[in-house]
This record gives C-alpha cells, sequence and structure tokens, in this order.
C-alpha cells in the first residue's frame, strides 16, 4: 500500500511507520513495571518524539493496563505538541489475543482517542499450535479470520500478527494472512517471536510474504523482531529492504528476554544512510537521548555505557590518537553528532590513554589557557603517573595539578 509522500527531499520514498511497543513489549521485560502516570509521561513524549503508532498496553491483562490504555488514548492520543510535520495525531494501539473478550476489551479502552488500533496475534508454528495452543491449521485460520473481522467492526485499523512466525510454515503463512487480509486487516505484522531469524532470512521471508500473499499490496506489512541473537536490527533492517514499511521497535531495545529491536539504532541507520533505504523517515531525532534518559529512569532498565546511539559512551574518545582527531575536526571518529541525537553534554574523557592535545584542551577549559610550556609538559607526566594509579581522572584532579603550575605572565602593551 503506498503511503502518502511528504514534500521534502525525499517526497518520493514512502514513510517509515514508527509503531514503538516500549509500553507493552518492552514493559514485558523481567522486572520493569510502569505505573499509570508514568506510562503517560512516556507516551507523551513519543508523541513529540514522532512516533506513528504508540502499543499501549494489553487492555485484558489487568484492570490497571485497561486504565493505563484509556488515559493513554485520552491524554496522549489527542497530542499535536511537535508532530506539525507529521499532521496527525498518533494512532493509539492495544493488543488483543484472537479471543471475543480480549478484542472488545482493547476496543474500549481505546475509545477515548481520534485514531484508534487493535493488534490482534495468533500463533501459527506448528510448534505453537501443537503444543501450546493445542489446535491444527484450520482451526488457527478460523480463529485468525474471526477475530479480525470482530475487531474491524469496532475500529478502522486492525493487525494482526501470526506469533512466531519466523518458525511457520511460509506457505501456511501466506494461506492466514491472505484470509486475514480478506476479513479486514489493514496491517501484517510478521514477529521473530523468539529472535531465531538470520538477516538475510528475515529479508527473505517478508519478500516471500508479500509475493505470494493474495492481496498483499493492500495492506501494510511490519516487523517485529527479538534480540536474542543480538540480531534485531539487522532483521529489522532486512525487513524495510524487502518491502516492510513499519518497525516494531522499543526505546533503548528493552522488551522479552533479551528485548526487542532499539528503535534509535533503526531510525539513525535509515538517517545515516538515505541512500541504502526506499524510505523516510519522520522522527525528531534530537528527543531521542532525551526519551532514552527518561525511558531508562522510569523504567529503572539502566542502558549499557557501549549501547548504540544512547550509551554514555556512545561519543566519549578516550584514545590519545582519537581525542586528537577529534580535536582536529570531530568526523575523524563520529559518524553521527551528539546533537543531532540531543546529546549535549559530552567532554573528552582523560585517561591514561589521552595526549597532550586534549590535556591541554581540558586545561584551557578548566581556565588555564596560558600556561608556560615547561610548567605544561611537567603537569603532563603528573597527569600520566596520575591515571595509572586511578581510572578516571577527574577535573578536581587536574586544577590540584594545575594549581602548583606557573602561568605566563600576562603581555601588558603600551598603547
Ligand atoms: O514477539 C511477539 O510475537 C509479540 C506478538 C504479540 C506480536 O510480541
Ligand atoms: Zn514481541
Amino acid at each position: 500500500m503506498a503511503i502518502a509522500a511528504a514534500a521534502n527531499g525525499n517526497a518520493q520514498k514512502d514513510k517509515l511507520i514508527i509503531f514503538d511497543t516500549t509500553l507493552r513489549d518492552g514493559e514485558q521485560s523481567p522486572g520493569v513495571s510502569l505505573n499509570t502516570e508514568e506510562k503517560i509521561e512516556i507516551a507523551k513524549q513519543l508523541a513529540r518524539l514522532g512516533v506513528d503508532v504508540l502499543e499501549a498496553g494489553f487492555p485484558i491483562a489487568s484492570v490497571g493496563d485497561f486504565e493505563a490504555v484509556q488515559k493513554i488514548a485520552r491524554e496522549a492520543g489527542n497530542l499535536m505538541e511537535g508532530r506539525e510535520q507529521i499532521g496527525v495525531p498518533m494512532t493509539i494501539c492495544g493488543l488483543a489475543r484472537a479471543t471475543p473478550n480480549d478484542i472488545k476489551r482493547a476496543a474500549e479502552a481505546l475509545q477515548p482517542a481520534p485514531r484508534r488500533r487493535i493488534h490482534t496475534f495468533l500463533a501459527t508454528s506448528d510448534l505453537h499450535l501443537k503444543y501450546k495452543l493445542k489446535i491444527d491449521r484450520e482451526e488457527c485460520v478460523r480463529r485468525a479470520v474471526e477475530a479480525v473481522t470482530l475487531a474491524r467492526s469496532l475500529v478502522d485499523e486492525v493487525e494482526f500478527s501470526p506469533e512466531d512466525a519466523s518458525r511457520s510454515d511460509p506457505d501456511f503463512l501466506c494461506h492466514v494472512l491472505g484470509k486475514v487480509i480478506e476479513a479486514g486487516a489493514t496491517t501484517l505484522n510478521i514477529p521473530d517471536t523468539v529472535g531465531y531469524n538470520m538477516p538475510e532470512e528475515y529479508g527473505a521471508l517478508i519478500k516471500h510474504l508479500m509475493e505470494n500473499t493474495p492481496g498483499a499490496d493492500k495492506v501494510i506489512f511490519s516487523t517485529h523482531c527479538h534480540n536474542d541473537l543480538g540480531l534485531a536490527t539487522a532483521n529489522t533492517i532486512a525487513g524495510i529492504r524487502n518491502g516492510a514499511r513499519q518497525v516494531e521497535v522499543t526505546i533503548n531495545g528493552i522488551g522479552e528476554r533479551a528485548g526487542n529491536t532499539a528503535m534509535e539504532e533503526v531510525v539513525m541507520a535509515v538517517h545515516t544512510h538515505p541512500n541504502a533505504f526506499p524510505v523516510r523517515h519522520t522522527i525528531t531525532t534530537q528527543l531521542i537521548y532525551p526519551t532514552s534518559v527518561m525511558v531508562s529512569e522510569l523504567s529503572g532498565m539502566m542502558v549499557q555505557p557501549n549501547k548504540a546511539i544512547v550509551g554514555r559512551n556512545a561519543f566519549l574518545h578516550e584514545s590519545g590518537i582519537h581525542q586528537d582527531g577529534i580535536l582536529k575536526n570531530r568526523q575523524t571518529y563520529e559518524i553521527i553528532s551528539a546533537e543531532t541525537v540531543g546529546v549535549t553534554d559530552i567532554a573528552l574523557v582523560l585517561g591514561k590513554h589521552s595526549g597532550r592535545n586534549a590535556f591541554r584542551e581540558r586545561c584551557k577549559e578548566l581556565g588555564h589557557a596560558a600556561i608556560d610550556e615547561e610548567a605544561f609538559q611537567k603537569a603532563f607526566v603528573d597527569f600520566k603517573a596520575l591515571c595509572d594509579k586511578k581510572k578516571t581522572v577527574t577535573d578536581a584532579d587536574i586544577l590540584e595539578i594545575l594549581g602548583t603550575v606557573p602561568t605566563v605572565p600576562t603581555k601588558h602593551v603600551e598603547l
């Protein structure tokens, strides 16, 4: 399905729909539990960030989840602040198993939102059908069609996910998906539920389904990848390059087990390599880091320091050679400017790998711009000696070293 293209440099490209599931799959991370107020705060931030579809929760799961989805639908479903470029409010989505009670409960919770979506799912792999659901393929198709038909009678946007799609028989998948398209599904999401696929495999699966499902041209295909092999972002990218136009992602990659695809990684890959993708994104990248910090603080899920894009070290340089390059031209060792993703408080980390240039620069920043050269060399030796004893040398340590260093006497010029 072609999506209206915006009037910018990428006008001819399809828009990549960002479906954020931080508050649903992300909240399923072991140890994470957000209260309603925290969920609303995150939902509003995701609206400003430019998310297109927000999966706000699983309304049947508990009364708390139902109320949270309802409040998000009311309070974040109408927000337009920061979304001028997108032109529409965020669609609010609720998850539902393929059963009438789940679907009706989701529709009720979503009621206050102007744009609503029900996301219903049913496993399709023989493994899940036999051991988990104890039903055959025929019953699977019947339930999927019934669920989508009911959901479509309640809301305009219906997404269907064949759970464990990556381990399902592709021909059976084409059959189920064709039937749910007939029943009114508008988005087909293809989950690599257990993070099993390799990128080429996942890309080929999306291509196969788009080419062989009856009615595929009437719907959007979506990726949903888990990170059990650390391949979630690579798989998602393979999905986009093979025709998917929606990606399901979470902030910081939080989610079940090893997590979901990290939004910041996919968006910045598209942003950094516009020529490698047939899509454009409409995320306000400057809000990526502040959103990451908010989600990390409220969820209690710390971001690993070397995490791509949003890790504490992502824009820090310790090696002397790198610091020297950065001081001369940041592009020598940075492919994304920190400001582009909203990181503002960057500094060179001074440690035993730092060189003279970085040390001199920090001295200047600390108010010691005019140090006698011989004294500077001695201070640098003292600094290196301290680095051997301490992992991180602080500004206070440097000031202490500099405290004894004579500065070059100011020259008085007679006018
Ligand atoms: O990973 C998965 O299969 C899911 C479904 C509910 C879409 O999260
Ligand atoms: Zn999932």
